[in-house]
């Protein structure tokens, strides 16, 4: 049976251990130049609906390094913008590839397009998830700290991200703390979905309104931009609304113990984190933008292999 990646919510703590520790070790073999083709032959197609630095450059990368051949397809460009169904996107790729990556929309566009595939989708982002970045993040977080004993804060919007990071706290037994302005939170479901996950683990997962209370004690502080894709008209108003959400010296040092900061970026310095705390030396977000190359490789190995 074919499996997807389309959030964490579908994958048990074990599996995603197991791909945490794939994902290191491929880096260190990067790092020791060996080169092993895992993937020959086999082909992604790479649908983006939204634009990209990081994952279409990762996800290329890492197929060429695995021996596959990755396609870049600009929604744009192919005939889903001109009123092709999704359902027959999927027939159509699943004829002459052996994976799709895609960077969509609604959550429900990637399921629909998954639902019709006969071969592995990858979730490159969509509205509600962004589970490769979470991998990323937690690769990053235990390359750090050896441990997944460790209290998370995300501050800010309950978007993609937050709400990729509940499941993702829940599913590797990390205790997170989101703080978010009134009307801004994580959706109600996924947050009850999460935190029924998180009662096999023991993680805690927390709701708070002021970013001062989620920080206490964190080992992480994250964060992520107030206005996601699609929301630029909105850019202007979330700027007032999320004013006492940035990340700086101050809210880190309330974490009262030595903390790391992360973001998944791109990031808009001077609004969700100050220049100073962006660029210091305990913001390891360079290394968080490497594991995404490193934690989607696992991935693919996993699903296309
Ligand atoms: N973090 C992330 O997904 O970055 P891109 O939008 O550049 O892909
Ligand atoms: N929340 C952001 C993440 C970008 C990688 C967005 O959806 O635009």
């Amino acid at each position: 049976m074919k499996r997807d990646f389309l959030t964490l919510h579908n994958w048990s703590s074990e599996e995603l251990k197991k791909l945490i520790a794939t994902a290191i070790k491929l880096k260190k073999e990067n790092k020791d130049n060996v080169k092993h083709h895992l993937l020959e032959g086999k082909k992604l197609a790479m649908i983006f609906e939204k634009p990209s630095t990081r994952t279409r450059v990762s996800f290329e990368v890492g197929m060429y390094e695995l021996g596959g051949y990755p396609l870049y397809l600009s929604a744009n460009d192919i005939q889903l913008n001109r009123g092709e169904s999704i359902k027959d996107t999927a027939r159509t790729l699943s004829r002459y590839v052996d994976g799709i990556m895609i960077r969509t929309k609604g959550h429900n566009i990637i399921e629909e397009l998954a639902e019709h595939a006969s071969i592995p989708v990858i979730n490159g982002l969509t509205d509600d998830f962004h589970p490769c970045q979470v991998m990323a993040d937690v690769q990053t977080i235990y390359e750090y700290t050896g441990t997944y004993d460790v209290k998370v804060a995300f501050i800010g919007d309950g978007n993609n991200m937050a709400q990729s990071w509940l499941f993702g706290a829940a599913k590797f037994g990390m205790d997170i703390s989101v703080a978010s302005p009134e009307g801004y939170e994580c959706k109600a479901d996924i947050v009850k979905a999460a935190a029924a996950e998180a009662k096999v683990t023991g993680a805690k997962i927390e709701m708070v309104r002021n970013p001062l209370e989620a920080v206490e004690n964190a080992d992480i502080v994250i964060t992520d931009t107030w206005a996601s894709m699609g929301q630029e008209s909105e850019k202007e108003a979330r700027k007032k609304i999320f004013a006492d959400y940035q990340v700086n010296r101050a809210l880190m040092d309330a974490t009262g113990k030595k903390s790391y900061f992360m973001h998944c970026m791109p990031a808009y310095i001077g609004q969700e984190v100050s220049e100073e705390i962006y660029e210091s030396d305990i913001s390891i977000i360079w290394d968080e933008a490497e594991n995404r190359l490193h934690a989607q490789k696992a991935v693919m190995l996993k699903v296309m292999g």
